[in-house]
């Protein structure tokens, strides 16, 4: 039986005795185990059903303890300054004596760090007093979680508990920037947009572009790139006509008439709305649209600025090619 929890400490003292547990953060529910504790961050994989070559994000309470396992250079400390607790990941050096288990990491010597900006989470880090290894709280190539329920769709008995946190605010993932190399480059767009970073520490080397193309190709190389964020129908990208067997996932105030079931990411055309409501109306559409026997989903474009980036980037993957 997995157990929703309000009390952060409760939500610790389960992580310390080596439990999974799922948290809130302001972009995604996150899978948490004790990052030290390699038999909990094995459990993680299993759970999720995810490759291990594929490594974690490891959750700290401030930017002092991150750093304290991980080299932060004079990049990584003003960006921490800026932007934590807040929805960027930093992937940096493991420090010599780095104690998160080798296998969180992938067997990598680097390691991906955030502080995320959830009151409860930040109570419960601070309790457990050790980095959470969290994946996003899904099974492997599904949709990420953005409310405890989700989580519960996907993980109930598999997980120890769930804390309770609300909706995520931001709705889509952490901005995934490696500052290992002399050239910072963004591994995956998301919650912080390229431009702000860009605005603390100057140009940043860009994300392979996901169009539908690459992402066919992609599926051929392992990691970042394979299909991911799937719903069970079929998706269409950049949709300028939708048909009655198919469900929308609109943007903004003219949404295309005639479609079976339809979500609107924001009818104001607002960027920041419309990530909050992505991995929900996802769900949705694919549970509305399978129930009606539709036969696929049909997405409008997005305006691939600010948090407009990272919502193109999780359509592509979602539009992937899968086997
Ligand atoms: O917002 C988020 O980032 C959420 C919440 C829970 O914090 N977490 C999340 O984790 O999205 P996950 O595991 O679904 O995605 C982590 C991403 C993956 O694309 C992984 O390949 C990359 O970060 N990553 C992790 N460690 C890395 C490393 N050492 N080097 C390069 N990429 C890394
Ligand atoms: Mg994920």
């Amino acid at each position: 039986m997995t157990r929703l929890l309000t009390d952060p400490a409760e939500a610790a003292a389960l992580l310390r005795d080596g439990a999974l547990v799922a948290f809130p953060s302001e972009t995604v529910y996150g899978l948490g185990a004790d990052a030290w504790n390699g038999r909990a961050v094995a459990a993680v994989f299993e759970a999720k059903g995810r490759p291990h070559f594929n490594p974690l994000i490891c959750h700290f309470a401030d930017a002092e303890s991150a750093f304290a396992e991980v080299v932060a250079d004079d990049r990584a400390r003003a960006l921490a300054a800026a932007f934590w607790p807040g929805p960027l990941t930093l992937v940096l050096p493991r420090r010599p004596a780095c104690r998160v288990d080798l296998l969180a990491g992938a067997g990598l010597d680097t390691l991906a760090v955030r502080v995320p900006a959830h009151p409860v989470t930040l109570a419960m880090l601070r309790h457990a007093a050790r980095p959470i290894a969290g994946p996003s709280a899904n099974r492997s190539g599904q949709v990420s979680p953005t409310t405890s329920a989700h989580v519960l769709a996907g993980l109930a008995g598999r997980i120890a508990a769930v804390l309770e946190g609300g909706d995520c605010a931001v709705g889509v993932e952490s901005t995934v920037l490696d500052l290992t190399g002399a050239g910072a480059v963004m591994l995956r767009p998301g919650g912080v947009p390229a431009a702000a970073i860009e605005a603390v520490i100057g140009r940043i080397g860009r994300p392979l572009k996901l169009a539908a193309a690459d992402a066919t190709r992609s599926l051929r190389s392992p990691g970042m790139l394979l299909s991911h964020y799937a719903p069970s129908l079929p998706l269409r990208l950049d949709a300028v006509a939708v048909e009655t067997s198919e469900a929308l996932l609109a943007f903004g105030p003219q949404p295309l008439p005639g479609a079976g079931a339809m979500w609107n990411l924001s009818p104001g055309g607002d960027l920041a709305e419309a990530a909050s409501r992505l991995f929900a109306g996802l769900r949705w559409l694919d549970a509305e649209g399978q129930r009606l026997g539709l036969r696929g989903i049909a997405a409008m474009p997005v305006p691939p600025e600010g948090l407009g980036e990272a919502i193109a980037d999780r359509l592509a993957r979602a539009a992937a090619p899968r086997d």
